[in-house]
């Protein structure tokens, strides 16, 4: 992965205006995907900032759901709480309620994590899932068209906590499975492998985020304390889509709400 990393951030007035335009980003990127290649492969996490703009990719009355190739999208997560699927904890039953129960999707189209499985299990047949659909060999990772992340205020991303073992699992590798959280956080599973070549953005909204986005993107390097510095796309590139709570901290942005970090390791 090369050392280098360009960060543009957006940033929005408010967590809603950031809402419309992740919903605009997940529409643009799954049709140029499908373009492309006849399919878009995204993968998302939990939390509650991309629950709006699944809402809005869900509403007839917006323009976004009648954009979106329903038809030829697979959704995959990144990471998912070791619950069952109707759990009000599960990334999978947010997903469900605000967006899958709404659109035109087949089942088959829905790669979820079984959080209700002994994490093994479960790890054991998202990883099976994976290989299958994106036909890795050996030590492959998959290539989704899309990745979109959130941030913890204790900068932990797809549940890859501070300071546990899934940060050194995570470094440097590219095998796409899953790990059980087994130090702070028992009851969450990760993904690992699902950074390498995307594009991958982060949703972050809030003035609770502000400090720790600062220092992810513009602090030194140290991944252990900071996880969410692990992603690190191939392509050099990575999105933030921000409100403008969130990116007090960052500099100022031009005219059109945009600024770029540049960042080594
Ligand atoms: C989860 C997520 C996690 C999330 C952040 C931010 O399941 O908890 O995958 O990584 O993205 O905690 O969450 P918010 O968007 O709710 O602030």
């Amino acid at each position: 992965m090369p050392r280098h990393l360009t960060i543009k951030y957006y940033v929005e007035a408010d967590p809603a205006a950031l809402a419309r335009r992740a919903a605009q980003y997940f529409a643009e990127m799954a049709s140029e995907a499908v373009e492309a290649q006849g399919c878009a492969r995204i993968a998302v996490s939990g939390g509650s900032t991309p629950k709006a703009a699944f809402e809005l990719l869900a509403d007839p009355h917006e323009p976004w759901r009648s954009r979106m190739p329903w038809a030829n999208l697979d959704l995959y997560w990144v990471d998912e709480r070791c619950v069952p699927p109707e759990d009000a904890a599960s990334n999978y039953r947010m997903t469900r309620e605000a967006l899958l129960n709404h659109v035109p999707m087949r089942p088959e189209q829905i790669h979820r994590i079984e959080g209700e499985l002994e994490p093994e299990a479960a790890a054991a047949r998202y990883e099976s899932e994976l290989r299958n659909c994106f036909r890795l060999e050996g030590a492959e990772a998959p290539r989704f068209d899309l990745v979109a992340l959130g941030m913890g205020e204790d900068g932990h991303t797809a549940s890859i906590f501070p300071h546990t073992t899934a940060v050194h699992e995570m470094n440097g590798r590219a095998v796409p499975n899953l790990l059980r959280q087994t130090d702070a956080w028992p009851g969450r599973l990760t993904g690992r492998g699902f950074t390498p070549a995307p594009p991958v953005f982060f949703l972050v909204a809030g003035r609770e985020k502000a400090s720790v986005l600062r220092e992810v993107f513009t602090g030194s390097n140290d991944p252990e304390r900071l996880p969410s510095q692990l992603i690190w796309p191939s392509s050099g590139i990575l999105s933030l889509i921000l409100d403008k709570d969130a990116a007090a901290l960052l500099p100022a942005t031009d005219e059109d709400g945009c600024g770029v970090l540049e960042r080594e390791r």
